[in-house]
């Protein structure tokens, strides 16, 4: 019954071009390649690997190929359910299909985390970029329309713990000082004061018009961005190796495998994206063979850039210099190459905006397949009749990213973001596992097999060896915070390793009882271990998230699913 209720309407098999209501079919591999490309290349290699480095140094190169190795996996059990299920829902209608209703209501709202809540952060971080760049030009808005309230008022709060504690206001302080001024700054309001950022509004309310006119104008629009932003990408490379100084790469790993993990939320996110073409699938030539070719060959594309630019980034400056918003731009303003630096700023506007323009189209997409399924109202499946998109959901994401946008503060919904995509990609990981356990279906596009039955022991046995050897100190810890040395206090951050190490038990088990196919599940233990690394608190929140979930789906969904009305 799951499949017969993911089968696309009528229209939706009809030939390219001529489908009368539903979506429009348009995009070939190119298209899809590139818009793969500018989902996944924006805030995180712009902004957010210049703290990576600092924390991890050169070896921060190491954790984008561990985390494309990890993703690659995921993104082949993507491929297979694309080309099996070639409906716009992504992971959460390949969830239906495996696991059932529950299950996918779960995984659509987790995917409301990456897709939603990343495109809070990525125009969070646009609007950083483009006031800074404004300022360069001499116009310079009221800061109080530049930063979200919850920031301004976090900075506020810490410059008076400092005052009142009597420490003194170092230039490490910096952000926060300026948090603080901006909230002196704002004019009364309601009792508070107004401080919002609206930049990071205008440019989504842009975007989400943008995406509700058609999903031609979104793709050409995204062709350009991808262009402009690959161009400025190879030119960084290009001028920037030659002012590499290789002794910039020694210590490799100055603050070890910790320092490397720190960066772990960041890489991830860098990553982000791949996966959103696959909410495409109603608008693809032909998505079977199209989508799994597309993600494969945006992530490879994007891996090679990363690892080499951040060879580039980390061999320009000492690695300690790195924390900085902007560290692309800030490395050639440090070498003298004060108008690359310019360009690098201006093409990382386009780069994130292609990025917000992505995920802009994926959430409504999501939505509405929900919606078919009866699990949100109906209103959310509703095709525009002129502009053939999904209007109605289109319009509620753009509320729900411009709203939180002009309010939140970036640090905090960047882990979520991450935690959510990382839930959604093990589903979709296990979720293989569940329909073809021994790579036995007959899809077109398929993950390989590989006989797991020996090979997952053996590979886990030899990290396991691996890590005694070379991570001692990790492995200290977890054993003095089980032992309860620290009392609950140190316990609980070691919660997420125990659930993966006993998902690693289990799944070793399965694997050689059933000789599951290697690749989904590596996928899905190396999602797992990812999560570990997002700490706790994240953990905490997530799952109030997914409870929240809960309440609405047993409040409404769970009364109106199409399955219950079958029943
Ligand atoms: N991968 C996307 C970015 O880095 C989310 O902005």
């Amino acid at each position: 019954m799951t499949a017969l209720l993911h089968t696309p309407p009528a229209d939706v098999a009809a030939h390219p071009g001529t489908v009368e209501e539903g979506l429009e079919r348009n995009l070939t591999v190119r298209d899809l390649t590139s818009l793969g490309i500018a989902a996944i290349i924006g805030a995180g290699i712009f902004s957010t690997i210049g703290n990576a480095s600092f924390e991890g140094g050169p070896a921060v190169s190491l954790l984008f190929v561990f985390t494309a190795i990890a993703c690659a996996f995921s993104a082949l059990c993507y491929a297979q359910f694309a080309a099996t299920i070639p409906v716009s829902g992504s992971a959460y209608t390949y969830a239906y299909t495996s696991f059932g209703e529950l299950a996918a209501w779960i995984i659509g709202w987790a995917l409301i985390m990456e897709y939603t809540v990343g495109n809070i952060v990525v125009a969070i971080s646009w609007s950083d970029y483009f006031t800074g760049l404004l300022s360069g030009v001499g116009l310079d808005l009221p800061i109080w329309l530049t930063m979200g309230t919850q920031s301004a008022y976090l900075g506020y709060q810490a410059v008076q713990d400092l005052l009142a504690s009597g420490q003194p206001i170092t230039a490490a302080d910096l952000p926060t000082q300026e948090a603080y001024r901006t909230w002196m700054s704002a004019p009364d309001f309601m009792g508070g004061k107004l401080v919002i950022d609206l930049p990071a509004f205008m440019i989504n309310a842009l975007i989400t018009a943008l995406v509700y006119i058609g999903i031609k104008e979104s793709k050409n629009a995204s062709n350009l961005l991808v262009i402009l932003k690959m161009s400025v990408v190879f030119v960084v490379i290009a001028v920037g190796i030659f002012y590499v100084q290789p002794e910039n790469w020694s210590p490799f790993a100055p603050n070890g495998i910790g320092g490397v993990l720190k960066g772990v939320s960041a890489v991830f996110f860098a990553y982000i994206g791949f996966d959103a073409i696959s909410t495409t699938a109603e608008e693809c030539k032909n998505p079977q063979r199209d989508l799994p070719r597309a993600m494969l060959y945006a992530l490879v594309i994007c891996t090679v850039l990363y690892v080499i630019i951040t060879l580039v980034l980390t061999g320009m400056v000492p690695y300690t210099e790195l924390a900085v918003g902007d560290p692309l731009a800030y490395v050639f303003t440090k070498v003298g190459v004060d108008w690359l630096a310019g360009v690098v700023a201006v093409s990382a506007i386009f780069a994130m905006a292609s990025v917000l323009l992505v995920f802009q189209i994926g959430q409504p997409r999501i939505w509405m397949a929900m919606s078919r399924d009866g699990l949100l109202p109906p209103v959310f499946s509703k095709v525009h009749p002129r502009f053939r998109t999904p209007s109605f959901s289109t319009l509620v994401t753009g509320f729900f990213v411009g709203v939180p946008a002009l309010l939140l503060n970036m640090d905090l919904v960047i882990d979520l973001t991450s935690i959510g995509t990382l839930f959604a990609f093990a589903l979709v990981c296990g979720g293989i596992l569940i329909i073809d356990p021994r790579g036995t279906s007959d899809a077109r596009f398929k993950v390989p097999y590989l006989n797991g039955r020996f090979l997952v022991p053996l590979i886990l046995a030899i990290i396991g060896v691996m890590v005694l050897l070379y991570n001692r100190t990790a492995i200290n810890e977890f054993w003095s915070a089980v032992a309860w040395k620290g009392g609950y206090e140190e316990f609980k951050h070691q919660i997420p390793m125990l659930v993966f190490l006993i998902s690693c038990v289990l799944l070793t088990w399965v694997s050689f009882t059933k000789q599951l196919s290697l690749l989904p599940v590596l996928g899905l233990l190396t999602n797992l271990y990812l999560m570990t690394q997002l700490g706790v608190n994240n953990w905490l929140l997530f799952t109030i998230w997914l409870l929240i979930g809960l309440a609405i789906y047993f409040g409404y969904s769970h009364k109106h699913s199409k399955l219950a009305v079958k029943a």
